[in-house]
């Protein structure tokens, strides 16, 4: 009987710990990984996408820092938005269909860093990188990200 009891706590806790929207409930058990990322909802994403070949998990998440202007200086979002969905400056990169190249991490990676001078479907074009100065590292890993965005299963 104890032993049940017990069962039952441990899966309680599991399970409170498994969310991690829910801090204030835990209480003293606060302060864990849980409390670092402030986008936990974002990185549960990042860990469901897709990798694309020759890179690596870590360069998607980094990739989606870059995106979201929270690293390298990147501001791809303000045109393509928080999401990558589109906005009126910039078309949704998430619909896994390309204007541009095939598609490939290679054509992603060459279109991001020459930008698009002509843009087939919008008014302004899209400066080199975006706009900003991002290493070859970034530009690496904000391709990465929006690979995987255009190869999610579900998107
Ligand atoms: C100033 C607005 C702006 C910014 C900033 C911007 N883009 Fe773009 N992006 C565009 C426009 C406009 C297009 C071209 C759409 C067209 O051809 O109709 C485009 C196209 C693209 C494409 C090609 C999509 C396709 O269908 O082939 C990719 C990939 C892309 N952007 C990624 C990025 C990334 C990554 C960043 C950040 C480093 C970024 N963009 C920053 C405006 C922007």
């Amino acid at each position: 009987m104890a032993r049940d009891v017990y069962g039952r706590r441990r899966d309680n806790r599991h399970r409170s710990r498994s969310r991690p929207p829910s801090r204030s409930g835990v209480g003293g058990e606060g302060g864990t990984a849980g409390g670092i990322h402030p986008n936990a909802g974002a990185q549960a994403i990042v860990a469901s996408l897709p990798v694309p070949p020759g890179a690596t998990k870590a360069q998607v998440a980094r990739g989606e820092r870059v995106f979201l202007g929270q690293e390298g200086g990147g501001t791809c979002e303000g045109c393509h938005g928080s999401n990558a969905k589109g906005t009126p400056l910039a078309p949704d990169l998430t619909s896994g269909k390309w204007l541009w190249g095939d598609g490939s991490l290679a054509a992603i990676t060459r279109t991001i860093a020459d930008g698009v001078p002509n843009p087939k479907n919008y008014r302004s074009a899209m400066p080199p990188m975006g706009g900003a100065e991002l290493s070859h590292a970034d530009l690496k890993a904000v391709a990465a990200y929006v690979w995987a965005l255009g190869h999610q299963k579900v998107h």
